[in-house]
């Protein structure tokens, strides 16, 4: 037998329809979370994120009146009938969407230590916990600000902060980045695991930035108009079609993933994802101004560049640009805009020359070839569709490299 892992949370068929509402908001919801677990809450917008964090903080149906059944306990106790303020003092915090409407103090330091102040904490003990949260959330240095002054996205953090000085067991975070930066948003939500390790904390967070998320939660829950649609670990539910279906997307990897390696049952991290395309013979190579040669194993080389230059408007592109690809790879060009994948592919399509150096397609030097001749050799697709069209209907423009490689027009029709 292993260890016995606590359960925190347990909702039991917990349905909800705010008053003056037809529809319910939550459905039926059964729900069990363990301590210690970092749970990722995701549904579109109006899909129940907020009711379902209400329900467990007590807001629904404390705050929030309207039609609600069903049970919820908090460490085995049933606390279905337990207000709010009860629940925050036997360990739960919530961070609301809108940080304005929880920050009840003029001073930062005093909205950080209200809720401390409530629970009771000695002096001594309030202004260590305020340091330390105002720290975590980078806002130790606005300790003594105005909270009126603050933008947005520091309001945010103080209620980040003064849920954090509370140390709760079970922390309820509804949107917490939606005023941060990019830069601060992904900061706080990998600090997450390491609050969760140094406090001890269950965290359950509603959120759309999946890229960080989805590396740093234990599980994903899948909320579909007030119904748990899905229930399962970040890697298997983002393999599926159904984040998809909902329109609520995917984190970048998972969809790389489903791209270069879409029988993949999981999702993959990084570098598991460059083992497997490793291992589907894909070469990995990184696109640089000055790149190195790349070195694939096995069938003729398709295509081979050879010191190649290129510029636009005297802009230099690529200087000094060589790669081969062997006969049957499937190569992925990464690089961050503006790194030359496009001219590449432009170059391998006998659409642009080279200024200098060469490029081969099955040993034939392009430099004397043109682009009809390349047709059949080499199928390119622009980023932009339109770049390619200039016939009248979709037949003639399928037509076109058929007839263009001289192929009879009863073999173009089939
Ligand atoms: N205070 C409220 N009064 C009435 N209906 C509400 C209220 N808050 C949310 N709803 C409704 O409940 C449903 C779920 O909303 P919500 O829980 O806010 O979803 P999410 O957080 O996923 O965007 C929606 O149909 C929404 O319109
Ligand atoms: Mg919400």
């Amino acid at each position: 037998m292993g260890t016995r892992v606590a359960e925190i949370l347990r909702i039991d068929n917990i349905s909800f329809r705010y008053f003056g509402r037809t529809n319910e908001a939550l459905k039926n919801i059964n729900l069990r979370i363990n301590e210690n677990e970092i749970v990722l809450l995701a549904g579109r917008s109006g899909s129940g994120k907020s009711s379902l964090l209400r329900v467990i903080n007590g807001l629904i149906p404390f705050f929030y009146r309207g039609d609600f059944s069903g049970q919820i306990f908090f460490y085995d106790e049933d606390i279905t009938h337990i207000p709010p303020r009860e629940r925050t003092k036997k360990g739960m915090a919530t961070v609301l969407q809108f940080p304005e409407d929880q920050i009840l103090a003029r001073k930062v330091w005093r909205a950080v230590a209200f809720g401390l102040a409530n629970l009771g904490f000695s002096r001594e003990e309030i202004i260590k916990r305020v340091k330390e949260a105002l720290k975590c959330v980078d806002m130790w240095s606005f300790w003594d600000y105005d909270t009126l002054a603050l933008s947005a996205g520091q309001k945010q953090k103080i209620v980040l902060a003064a849920a954090l000085a509370i140390q709760p067991h079970l922390l309820l975070l509804d949107e917490p980045t939606s005023q941060l930066d990019p830069a601060s948003a992904q900061r706080f939500l990998i600090s997450l695991k390491i609050i969760r390790e140094e406090l001890g904390m269950t965290i359950i967070v509603a959120e759309h930035r999946f890229d960080e998320l989805s590396t740093v939660a234990d599980r994903v829950i899948l909320i579909d108009d007030g119904r748990i649609v899905a229930n399962g670990p970040p890697r298997k539910i983002f393999a599926t079609e159904l984040p998809g279906k909902l329109g609520i997307g995917y984190p970048k990897l998972a969809l790389l993933t489903r791209f270069l390696a879409p029988d993949s049952n999981v999702f993959l991290g990084l570098e598991e994802l460059k083992n497997e395309l490793r291992r589907r013979n894909c070469v990995i190579q990184r696109i640089d101004k000055e790149s190195k040669r790349a070195h694939p194993k096995g069938s003729r080389h398709a295509i081979v560049l050879d010191d190649v230059w290129f510029a636009y408007d005297g802009e230099w592109v690529l200087k000094g640009f060589s790669l081969s690809i062997r006969e049957g790879s499937f190569v992925a060009l990464m690089g961050p805009n503006g790194a030359g994948k496009t001219t590449l592919l432009k170059l391998i399509a006998c659409i642009h020359k080279p200024v200098k150096g060469q490029v081969f397609l099955f040993s034939k030097s392009t430099n004397n070839l043109r682009l009809k001749d390349v047709v059949g050799l080499v199928g390119y697709m622009p980023q932009n569709p339109e770049e390619i069209f200039f016939n009248k209907t979709v037949y003639d423009e399928i037509a076109f490299g058929l007839r263009m490689q001289g192929i009879k027009e009863n073999e173009v029709r089939r």
